[in-house]
């Protein structure tokens, strides 16, 4: 059977609490990856820890992402952080979209600016997408399917490659989350993304889109998931704080790929 190229994307939100730790945490995940062929993977790390990390990171296995971008190329904006620090930083991948950011209001609009921004840039994006809660109608179809075309309103076919799209189900996510979704339904809401792909930008772009799973992906559940052929990767939040874990998806995503 033909490999699969996997991409693994590490989103560590608000941890852990010290650089110490932080350090510790990427040098695992750094000796985790040097078995590891045919797996990218991403550490998404607080801003804070990315120019210090960027001097263990040393590898073109293991890359650094950012959780977000500022809205604004630099200048009179306090607290944001502008596309060229993340650049000078090390920078490669920038998560956009996350439901946690879309919670404290952040709109399709400066989700479509930021994408369009961090691609000007030469970064690759991460749009995070995924719906409240899964109806028995299928109305969660529709929400993803508006996501998908505001926040890529504009956004230049030339450029779309360079946009892997992570499905969150909100509902999936965090430590309230009672469970993962399924592969099947995982399956599913690929085909349907690459659906609205080929709506958007053509057949081609539909087809050749890297789609991931996040929510609630552990060392058990990775493998099941990961059976699936559909399954081109993963964005995980608690168990990527997990040394120990995340090696063990990594493995998994190394041997079943
Ligand atoms: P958990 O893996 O902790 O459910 O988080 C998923 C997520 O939001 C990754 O971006």
């Amino acid at each position: 059977m033909k490999k699969r190229k996997l991409t693994i994307i590490a989103n560590w939100k608000a941890n852990p609490d010290t650089l110490g730790n932080a350090r510790t945490l990427f040098r695992s995940i750094k000796i985790a990856v040097k078995k590891l062929v045919g797996v990218e993977v991403f550490v998404c790390p607080p801003f804070v820890y990315l120019h210090e990390l960027s001097k263990i990171s040393k590898t073109h296995k293991l890359s650094l992402g950012a959780q977000g971008v500022s809205l604004f190329e630099g200048g009179a904006h306090t607290g944001e952080i502008s596309p060229a620090m993340l650049s000078s930083a090390g920078v490669s991948v920038i998560l956009i979209g996350h439901s946690e950011q879309r919670e404290q209001g952040e709109s399709d609009k400066n989700i479509n600016e930021k994408i369009k921004l961090a691609l000007k840039y030469g970064f690759r994006v991460v749009l995070c997408v995924g719906e409240k809660v899964r109806d028995r109608d299928g109305e969660y179809f529709r929400v993803v399917k508006e996501q998908l075309q505001k926040d890529l309103k504009g956004v230049a076919r030339g450029r779309v490659e360079n946009i892997m799209i992570a499905y969150e189900p909100i509902w999936a996510i965090g430590a309230h989350a009672k469970h993962a979704d399924t592969p099947e339904n995982f399956v599913e809401m690929s085909i349907f993304i690459r659906k609205v792909l080929n709506e958007l930008y053509s057949k081609q772009h539909a087809l050749g889109a890297t789609i991931l799973y996040g929510g609630s992906v552990n060392d058990k559940n990775a493998e099941s998931f990961l059976l699936c052929r559909e399954t081109q990767g993963f964005l995980i939040g608690r168990a990527s704080l997990d040394g120990g874990k995340f090696k063990e998806i990594l493995t998994l995503a190394h041997i079943l790929r």
